[in-house]
């Protein structure tokens, strides 16, 4: 048997990072064989059919809410803001008529990702959100696609960092700097005008458009390690190398049980958890380092990875659907997690299998693009619920906000909130 896509990433010298020298955490099949969607303690509670929407006009999905870049969700001056992807709704466009004539939501609402736009929100309560709009105005993003990231407030002068995803045509990790502006009335994002694009896919260690044409890069999460102070970021990528040529060896298959060796087309399935390094606290020079976390063999998605730095722990979550699971494996579409001492690893995956919150197994695509925040709640969107018979209702809003405890590399689901409560840790005065 042969080891591994894994094995490649080793030592790098790093003109911005030093040298340094890690291996990524291998997510392997036997992990993810203990994954458990019957546990209780790792299943998100039901959401109920009669949810209410946060808007008759545009669906929202990825939630970004605001916060610095220890992390620390904000407010500012009072008001709360979220940043979402979002698109409109058409309810009476002829294009979105079913055959009866009838609005057809449901193609309408996966139709979603093609002309996703980053808007933003607003609250003097955490929930309850007011729309404000888009954060860029048409024409000033390069591509066709707004895809998500993360806003961060940078000072007390209101100047915000937005780092998110150009996709289409490509995949490029961009930022741009714009400034808040609150007044009693409510609050307007501005000068969002210039885009910066940071970097794409290398090929070295990320999967490039040439070797795949269906990968994934994107979804940048910066953050500054508490340990050496410097700013980094963590995204989704997929493990560099042609489609169909990773092995799915012995470090990939890791301590499985007698008889599993036979993995099916698991080979195609190659996520991974990228990291960069920045020059400086500006951000303005990135560097990419090897992937912290691959699942080669196991899942082609781990999305929107984030970190929560807690007991001296470094918490590393992840967002990752059923349908990308590798032939043999299997869980819920929710958040995964890996824990470690140390930002370069090794990890180990949460409750031993990854899962930390997914649906339930009788309401699968409830939720979606869970958000972990320091104080342990968990923000995510409602997805479509179960009706009737074989339907379903499509979701487009805030899921109710869910509590989650960290306890060493374990997780209990604790309370649940209201809608899209997404609270400030702290408020930040503008000078
Ligand atoms: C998660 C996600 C992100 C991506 C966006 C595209 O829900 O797939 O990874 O940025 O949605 O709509």
């Amino acid at each position: 048997m042969s080891t591994s896509s894994s094995a490649v990433s080793q030592l790098k010298n790093s003109p911005l990072a030093g040298n340094i020298n890690y291996a990524p955490t291998v997510w392997s099949r036997a992990d993810a064989l203990k994954v458990n969607e019957n546990d209780p303690t790792t299943t998100q509670p039901l959401v109920s059919a009669d949810f209410p929407v946060m808007s008759d006009t545009v669906f929202i999905w990825d939630t970004m809410p605001l916060r610095e870049l220890d992390g620390t969700v904000v407010s500012v001056n009072g008001w709360s803001v979220i940043l979402t992807l979002t698109a409109d709704r058409h309810p009476n466009d002829p294009q979105y008529l079913d055959a009866n004539g009838r609005y057809d939501i449901k193609r309408d609402w996966e139709d979603r990702h093609g002309r996703a736009r980053m808007c933003y929100w607003y609250s003097r309560t955490g929930k309850d959100w007011i729309f404000g709009g888009r954060v860029m105005a048409e024409g000033v993003s390069p591509t066709t696609r707004e895809w998500a990231g993360t806003p961060i407030l940078l000072n007390d002068k209101g100047d915000i960092d937005l780092y998110y995803t150009c996709v289409t045509p490509g995949a490029a990790i961009a930022k741009v700097r714009g400034r808040i502006v609150t007044s009693d009335q409510g609050v307007e994002l501005k000068d969002f005008t210039q885009v910066k694009k940071l970097f794409e896919a290398d090929g070295t260690y990320y999967q490039t458009e040439a070797q795949n044409s269906s990968w994934n890069f994107r979804d940048p999460s910066p953050f500054i390690d508490p340990r050496d102070g410097k700013l980094y970021m963590v995204f989704e990528g997929n493990v560099a190398g042609e489609r169909g040529s990773h092995t799915v060896g012995s470090v990939e298959l890791g301590p499985v049980p007698p008889g599993h060796e036979e993995v099916g087309g698991a080979r195609f399935q190659v996520g991974c958890i990228g990291l960069a390094v920045a020059k400086d606290l500006s951000g303005e020079e990135w560097e990419i380092l090897p992937p912290l976390v691959t699942a080669v063999g196991v899942n082609d998605q781990t999305e929107r990875p984030h970190y929560v730095f807690q007991d001296g722990k470094y918490y590393l979550f992840t967002i990752s659907h059923k349908f990308t699971y590798a032939d043999g494996v299997t869980g819920p579409d929710g958040v995964y997690g890996f824990v470690g001492e140390h930002l370069f690893g090794p990890y180990r995956p949460m409750n031993a299998s990854g899962l930390v919150l997914g649906n339930p197994p009788e309401q699968p695509f409830q939720t979606y693009s869970h958000c972990v925040m320091p104080n342990g709640l968990v923000t995510s969107f409602i997805d479509s619920v179960p009706t009737e018979g074989e339907d379903y209702r499509i979701g487009g809003t805030e899921a109710p906000t869910v509590r989650i405890l960290l306890k060493g590399d374990r997780s209990f689901v604790q309370e649940e909130y209201d809608y899209g409560y997404i609270p400030a840790m702290k408020d930040v005065q503008l000078s």
